[in-house]
């Protein structure tokens, strides 16, 4: 099919965030234009299932006037204001207040940036900036897992365990650090269980706190559901034990709630359903239902009182974004948070969290799924070579591509992470049919995948 103007017009103009960009010259974008619902529309018309919720945030579907209204509403009366040199606003304090008291761990004050990268980095940070405070400059290593997913600034990246982030951009930083990835199906050893699992990845943590000297190991940060690493849900045991580690040698942790956070596990955050409770969050994401862009990082008093004393030493605390706490952001985080609590927003995701696992969990018996796995609203299909021995297909043959470009066909959005691992994570507010539609036509866009695999002979027992 030849490309629309739309399309040639984007190829020649805007460079893409996570695009193959040289694919993309023959296939050209899929240009989105509006939303409705659960549902987006391209350019011609043609109606998909948001089964990503954008990319794992539009929690509240589109078209959701309420919050329209809350940032128009803003706009009008004071379209942007910022919280630098000592000054405030309204938005910002009755966020800052409501966020403290729904986050899952004992909050003092809360830091405002505008993206998941953001915060983490903002994490970073904060953490070299306590324990410089604190009087131990040499503690400032920060403990990352393989595969886990932080954002694409310089710490953030470096916290994020993927080659593709690293490779050619010279990262990670020193002082980032990766330990084991909580994934029972490719990484436990033959015959391991699940407890004895995470049992070893926390004695391996241990060991490297040990190795490194915990006299200069910081902080250790971890999503409680991996996202864009694979959708990873680590055994039942694995935080617990890895929390007596972090405990023990006096690490702080961080949970990255960039995706989990406000619902989506069926618990309002990720660490509650996981059994954790770390010192600090990192929120993003469904925070303003992706409506606008913010984030958020909980501080916790031990810090804000090292933050002080770092201030009554040096003056200005020097970190800070333009657009901390945007009012207009502000306006709509709470507006969002006001619906949560009055949709019970977390135990609407629990009480359909069990359809869309049955479905997801069907999946699984598919010749081309190697695990079928998930966690709440958010799910994911590992594509495989051979079921048998877990062998996937080699990279080149771009088979998660294929698959999402039949579901395209099918029309719904699901999309390749990791390599040919399908992931899913629709607005929470999807209906229990809607939830029926996605997973038929998944099912459909794996069976067309099937025979396409079998007809360039990428599977030998497929
Ligand atoms: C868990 C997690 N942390 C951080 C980020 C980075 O967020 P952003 O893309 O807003 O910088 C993401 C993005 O997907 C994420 O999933």
């Amino acid at each position: 099919m030849p490309l629309s103007n739309l399309a040639v017009r984007d190829i020649e103009t805007v460079a893409h965030p996570y695009t193959n960009l040289a694919t993309l010259r023959e296939s050209g974008p899929l240009v989105i234009e509006r939303g409705q619902g659960v549902f987006v529309y391209d350019s011609n018309g043609k109606a998909y299932i948001e089964g990503m919720a954008g990319l794992w945030c539009t929690a509240l579907g589109y078209g959701n006037e309420e919050l329209v209204e809350a940032a128009a509403a803003q706009m009008r009366k004071l379209p942007f204001a910022h919280l630098f040199t000592a000054k405030s606003h309204d938005p910002a304090i009755e966020l800052a207040e409501k966020l403290k008291e729904i986050a899952p761990v004992p909050t003092s004050k809360v830091f405002f940036c505008n993206s998941g990268s953001e915060a983490n980095d903002t994490q970073v940070k904060l953490v070299w900036y306590m324990n410089n405070a604190l009087g131990r400059p040499q503690k400032k290593k920060i403990i990352s897992r393989h595969k886990a997913y932080h954002g694409v600034t310089i710490a953030s990246a470096s916290l994020t365990g993927l080659p593709n982030n690293h490779r050619d951009f010279d990262l990670p930083i020193a002082g980032v650090l990766h330990t084991g990835c909580p994934h029972h199906y490719r990484f436990a050893q033959a015959g391991e269980s699940e407890d004895d699992f995470a049992r070893r990845l926390a004695s391996e943590l241990e060991s490297m706190i040990l190795r490194e000297g915990p006299d200069t190991v910081a902080a250790f940060i971890a999503e409680p559901v991996m996202g864009a690493g694979g959708v990873i849900v680590p055994p039942k045991s694995y935080f617990p034990e890895v929390t007596n580690v972090c405990r023990k040698y006096d690490v702080y942790m961080i949970s990255d709630e960039v995706i989990c956070g406000f619902g989506r596990l069926g618990t309002m955050f990720g660490c509650t359903a996981l059994g954790f409770e770390p010192h600090s969050i990192s929120v993003a994401k469904a925070l303003t239902s992706a409506y606008v862009p913010m984030s958020a990082v909980t501080v916790p008093e031990v810090m804000y009182q090292a933050m002080l004393d770092e201030s009554r030493k040096i003056g200005t605390f020097g970190h800070g974004f333009t657009y901390s706490g945007h009012p207009v952001a502000a306006a709509v985080a709470l507006k969002t948070l006001e619906i949560y609590a009055r949709e019970r927003i977390a135990e609407q995701a629990a009480g359909k969290a069990p359809q869309f696992l049955a479905r997801l969990s069907a999946l699984g018996d598919h010749a081309l799924v190697g695990e079928a796995r998930g966690l709440g609203l958010v799910g994911a299909v590992e594509l495989v070579a051979d079921k048998a021995t877990k062998r996937g297909f080699d990279a080149k043959a771009a088979v998660g591509a294929r698959a999402v470009r039949f579901a395209e066909d099918e029309g719904l959005i699901v999309r390749f992470i990791a390599g040919d691992i399908l992931s899913i994570c629709p607005p929470i507010v999807i209906t229990p049919a809607e939830i029926d539609e996605l997973f038929d036509r998944l099912g459909r866009a794996l069976d067309r995948t099937l025979d396409w695999v079998k007809r360039e002979r990428l599977a030998d027992g497929a």
